[in-house]
């Protein structure tokens, strides 16, 4: 597929890719074009073994101000089930590799859903989260109403979908909703230092804890517990666990092989 709408760089450090959102005079308004580019480059970064961590971002301005409100405007109730643009969505969540949110300015509407989609966020000092869907008649579709309320909890997330009113990169971390705040000119660094820490990480053990962790999203605690100890138990089928503890015991840095 020929990106038109993102800029892909498959491996701009050792392990990690960048995706950038790359329409700046709509605020990376999310149209459907921009996200079925979205989530072939997620398909592909995940099958590909030279990649272990992805970070997202957009530009200073905006991650992203929203699905795109033009496209939308004069569709009917049945074209969108037709369409059901935001059903797609949910393969960029089946990513079995970790992704990173880079966000400066505006992560609103889809364009927060989307951050919230991620494993992480590391945000500028400048980053404003919201969904305002409500101030156009509407209400979050694309996960807003319930990754935000798991996310920031229930008083919170009622304030920002009733009322549309942003929250600050500081208000964010408080609530739990982004990883770490930076000082603007740093927030892409960061994040891809975070990314290559973790794609230094054993990359089978690290697609299972992540794997585990949503598992607690969407299920009771035995079972999650259940599924945790599986996955650890799992993870001793694989040469990393024989290496990593063999180096422990060695003394010695261990040499990941990703298998
Ligand atoms: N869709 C389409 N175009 C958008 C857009 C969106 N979500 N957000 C911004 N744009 C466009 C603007 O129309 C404008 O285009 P023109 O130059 O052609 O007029 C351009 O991007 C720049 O935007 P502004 O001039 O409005 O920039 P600003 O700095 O004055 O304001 C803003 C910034 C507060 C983010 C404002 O653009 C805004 O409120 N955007 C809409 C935010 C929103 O409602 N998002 C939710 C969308 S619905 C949704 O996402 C559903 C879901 O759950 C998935």
């Amino acid at each position: 597929m020929k990106y038109e709408l993102i800029i892909v760089e498959p491996t701009v450090r050792k392990g990690v890719a960048l995706i950038r959102l790359n329409r700046p005079k709509e605020l990376n308004a999310l149209n459907l074009q921009l996200m079925d580019e979205l989530v072939f480059v997620f398909r592909q970064l995940d099958a590909n073994d030279d990649v272990r961590c992805i970070v997202i971002t957009g530009d200073d301005k905006a991650f992203a101000a929203g699905a795109d409100i033009k496209e939308m405007s004069g569709r009917g109730a049945i074209e969108m089930h037709k369409v059901d643009q935001f059903s797609k969505w949910d393969s960029i969540r089946r990513t079995k590799k970790p992704v990173i949110a880079a966000v400066s300015g505006f992560a609103l509407g889809g364009g927060c859903e989307l951050t919230m989609l991620c494993d992480m966020i590391v945000a500028s000092e400048t980053a404003q989260f919201g969904q305002p869907e409500i101030k156009i008649g509407v209400i979050p579709g694309a996960g807003g109403t319930q990754r935000l309320t798991r996310a920031v909890g229930k008083a919170r997330a009622m304030e920002m979908v009733l009322t549309g009113k942003f929250i600050t990169a500081k208000e964010a971390l408080a609530a739990g909703l982004v990883t770490r705040v930076v000082p603007p000119e740093n927030y892409l660094e960061e994040a891809l230092r975070l990314a290559q820490e973790v794609a230094s990480m054993p990359p089978l053990a690290v697609q299972m804890a992540k794997e585990a962790i949503l598992k607690a999203f969407d299920t009771s605690l035995d079972e999650g517990l259940l599924f945790e100890r599986k996955n650890f138990y799992m993870l001793f089928a694989t040469n990393d666990q024989k290496e990593g503890m063999k180096a422990f015991v060695e003394k010695r840095k261990a040499d990941w092989s990703g298998t």
